[in-house]
C-alpha cells in the first residue's frame, strides 16, 4: 500500500492557496523561467493529465513540465475514463490516487467535478481550467507580470473582455498583492461571477466593473483580453456579437496607454477580440505568457508533490 500523506495539495481554486503559497508559486515559476534547474524534481512519480476540452497550452505545459521534472506521464483524453460508462467521480478519484502522484485536469463542469476527484485527499487535484476558473492560467499570468515589471505591487490592470474563467482567476490572484488594481469592462450579461468580486475584495484588492467603455481609468499597466468564446463555446444569445463589438482591443485603445503592455491568454482570433496589429505588435506579452504557463506548471507540480 502506498502511505497516506497527512492531506493533499489540491490546487482546485486560488482560494485554496495560502498569500505565501501564491507568492512562492509566482517566485518559483520566474525562477524556473530564468534557467533554474527542474531535472529530477518528480524522479520516480506519475502525473496524469486528464482533460476532457480541446487545449494546446496547459495541456502541453504540464505535459512538458511533467517530463522535464523527471515524471512519468498518462494522458487521458475525454473518451478514456469510465466515467463515460457511469463511474462515479468519486471512485475515479480513489481509484487514481492509488496509482497517481498528481492528477491535472480540464472539465466543462461545475467546481464540483473536481472536488468529487479530490474527494480522496491523497493525489492531489491540479484545476487545469473548469467552467468557473482557470487558476494556473492566473499563475502563469503573474509569472509573466512579476518577469515584465520586476513586481506585481501596485500594477493596474485594464481587463476588456467577457467576465469569464480567466478573469475570475485573475481576480483572485491580484487582489492578494498591495496596491495592484483590476479594472474589467465586461459585455453587459457577461460580467464578473458575484461571488469573485466579493472574495477579491476581501482579500483586500481594488476591483471595479464596468458593461461600457466609458470613463476608462487614467493610466494602466497593462491592457488584458480574452477570447470571446472561451474553448469555442457559443452563446445562447444570437446577438451575442454585437454585445460583445464595443469590448474589442484595437491600436487606438492601445495609444490611450502608450505605456501600457498588452496581454491576451491565448487562443486569439485577430479581428474579434483583437486587433492583429495590438497582438503581434512590440508591446504585446501574450507569446511571453503562453510559455510561462510551463515554467508556472513547473512550479505547481513541485508544489503538488512537496518536491
Ligand atoms: N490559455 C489557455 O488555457 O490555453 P489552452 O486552452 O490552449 O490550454
Amino acid at each position: 500500500m502506498r502511505p497516506e500523506p497527512d492531506r493533499a495539495r489540491h490546487l482546485i481554486s486560488l482560494t485554496d492557496l495560502s498569500g505565501e503559497d501564491l507568492t512562492e508559486l509566482v517566485e518559483r515559476g520566474c525562477a524556473v523561467s530564468a534557467g533554474a534547474a527542474t531535472s529530477s524534481g518528480l524522479r520516480g512519480r506519475v502525473v496524469g493529465v486528464y482533460f476532457t476540452r480541446t487545449s494546446t497550452r496547459t495541456r502541453t505545459a504540464f505535459s512538458a513540465a511533467a517530463l522535464r521534472l523527471g515524471a512519468g506521464l498518462i494522458s487521458y483524453g475525454p473518451g478514456d475514463l469510465q466515467v463515460n460508462t457511469g463511474e462515479t467521480l468519486h471512485d475515479t478519484g480513489r481509484v487514481l490516487a492509488r496509482m497517481l502522484d498528481v492528477l491535472v485536469i480540464r472539465t466543462a463542469g461545475p467546481p464540483e467535478e473536481m472536488a468529487a476527484l479530490a474527494a480522496q485527499n491523497r493525489m492531489p487535484v491540479i484545476n487545469a481550467m473548469s467552467a468557473d476558473e482557470h487558476p494556473t492560467q492566473a499563475l502563469a499570468d503573474l509569472t509573466t507580470l512579476r518577469l515584465r515589471f520586476g513586481a506585481i505591487t501596485g500594477l493596474r490592470v485594464l481587463y476588456v473582455g467577457e467576465g469569464n474563467n480567466t478573469a475570475a482567476a485573475l481576480a483572485l490572484a491580484l487582489a492578494r498583492f498591495p496596491g495592484a488594481e483590476l479594472h474589467l469592462r465586461t459585455p453587459p450579461g457577461y460580467g464578473l461571477a458575484e461571488r469573485v468580486t466579493r472574495q477579491a475584495k476581501e482579500y483586500g484588492g481594488l476591483v471595479t466593473e464596468r458593461h461600457d467603455m466609458d470613463a476608462l481609468p487614467g493610466e494602466v499597466d497593462v491592457v488584458y483580453t480574452t477570447r470571446w468564446q472561451t474553448t469555442g463555446t457559443t452563446k445562447p444569445d444570437p446577438h451575442w456579437r454585437d454585445t460583445f463589438a464595443p469590448f474589442h482591443v484595437g491600436q487606438q485603445l492601445m495609444d490611450r496607454y502608450p505605456d501600457a503592455f498588452f496581454m491576451h491568454d491565448l487562443p486569439a482570433h485577430r479581428g474579434e477580440e483583437v486587433a492583429a496589429e495590438v497582438l503581434d505588435g512590440p508591446r504585446s506579452i501574450a507569446f511571453d505568457q503562453a510559455e510561462n504557463k510551463m515554467h508556472s506548471a513547473t512550479a505547481v507540480l513541485e508544489w503538488a508533490v512537496g518536491a
